[in-house]
């Protein structure tokens, strides 16, 4: 799109086209869902919102929500007897709600969530399962984003004091460190079977064989998302700083000339034949390096300038004029799961979805 291509105001995007993205979703329509991907698109409604001031974003957002949360606080649909990590996103959104407007209907729904994490399966090491009974004994990264953020939230707001609490957050982040982590790229794997008995795992770490751009962008905005929460006198706030900033630095020197990253990030796999630049994953990283920018752990001086070159390649690549004025947000892989080999061959054999939340709903979250 090429008139949007707008030099990041002093850091920070411009509302033009975060706001024609959020209009787009508005106008082709977007069935509510307690889904990650649709909280993810929500979050992108958040930032549009408070960037414009627009009330038709908070009043299209509430009503996705309130289609799904009764007057009693319950959620609809809720199954209480799911550990599925991908379903707990939502309690952020909830909980957003409960903040801007002191119903207790959300802060009741967001609860039924916060009960959940205490019965939620765990490793033997006390992280949280990806989901009972699918993928016993695995941590994935994109479940830190799915439910760490969340119980971080949830604690800073009502249960701060609880040291144990923010223990088990920082203990998640720590098990994908110790397992996922590559120390000599600084990336970090998909995920690991703390059992080593999944086809792809590592014997030694447990570790998935590959750096899959998505799952690394969700860790990297769960780290932006809860370090500002953490408190300053809790131990694991440094550690978490620490995992942010070597991570921020990986992502620089894996940023393609044109802006973007690739869709598997390993080395042995830059550039081959198959794989492509992925716009989930480039919208992450782009928003995380301004987001760090913001919340002064990056270096401006170091990073604006990746940040700038990510956002012109998702302006001019990825978002896409039509005809009758909106735009479509392309280039995103639909799914990439450890329900596989895990192998290279099967990253790339999942399709590109156009309008994908998990997309779209980063870019629109631009900091
Ligand atoms: C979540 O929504 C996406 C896109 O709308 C869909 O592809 C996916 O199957 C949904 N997942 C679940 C668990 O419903
Ligand atoms: C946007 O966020 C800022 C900082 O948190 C806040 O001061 C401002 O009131 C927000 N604007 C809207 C429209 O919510
Ligand atoms: C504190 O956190 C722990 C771990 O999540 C939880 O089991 C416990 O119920 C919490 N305590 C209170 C008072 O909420
Ligand atoms: C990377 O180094 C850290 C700190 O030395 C260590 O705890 C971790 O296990 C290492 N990661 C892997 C995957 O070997
Ligand atoms: C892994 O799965 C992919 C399809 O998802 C297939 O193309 C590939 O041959 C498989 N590799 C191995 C080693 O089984």
């Amino acid at each position: 799109m090429k008139f949007l291509l707008l030099p990041l105001v002093a850091g920070l995007a411009t509302a033009t086209p975060l706001a024609i993205m959020a209009d787009s979703f508005i106008k082709r329509g977007v069935t509510s869902s307690i889904n990650y991907s649709q909280m993810t698109l929500y979050g992108g409604f958040e930032r549009a919102y408070n960037l414009t001031g627009d009330e038709k974003y908070a009043t299209w957002y509430r009503g996705q929500i309130d289609a799904l949360v009764q007057s009693d606080g319950t959620i609809k649909g809720w199954d209480y007897g799911k550990y599925s990590l991908d379903n707990y996103r939502m309690g952020n959104n909830l909980l957003y709600w409960y903040e801007k407007t002191g119903e207790a209907k959300y802060k009741n729904a967001a609860s039924i969530i916060r009960e959940q994490i205490n019965r939620h399966p765990r490793t033997a090491t006390g992280g949280f399962w990806h989901r009972n009974p699918e993928y016993p004994n695995q941590m994935w990264l994109d479940g830190i984003f799915m439910a760490d953020s969340f119980y971080a939230k949830w604690t800073k707001s009502f249960d701060n004091q609880n040291t144990t609490a923010w223990d088990d957050i920082a203990r998640q982040y720590d098990n994908i460190e110790a397992h996922t982590r590559d120390n000599k790229t600084g990336l970090l794997k998909h995920g690991y079977d703390e059992s080593k008995v999944a086809v792809w795992a590592d014997p030694v770490t447990g570790a998935s064989p590959l750096v899959w751009d998505r799952a690394v962008g969700w860790y990297f905005m769960s780290l932006s998302e809860v370090i500002p929460l953490w408190p300053q006198t809790h131990p694991a706030r440094k550690r978490l700083i620490s995992y942010f900033t070597t991570l921020a630095a990986a992502l620089k020197k894996t940023q393609d000339s044109s802006g973007g990253w690739w869709l598997i990030m390993s080395e042995q796999y830059v550039g081959v034949t198959g794989n492509y630049i992925e716009s989930s994953g480039s919208a992450m990283f782009t928003y995380g390096f301004l987001k760090g920018i913001k919340l002064g752990l990056l270096d401006k001086t170091q990073y604006l300038s990746p940040a700038q070159k990510g956002y012109d390649l998702l302006v001019s690549k990825f978002v896409v004029e039509k005809d009758d004025g909106t735009v479509d947000w392309e280039g995103t892989v639909e799914v990439g799961s450890l329900n596989s080999n895990a192998s290279f061959e099967y990253y790339i054999s999942v399709p590109l979805a156009v309008n994908d939340f998990k997309g779209a709903g980063p870019f629109i979250m631009t900091p």
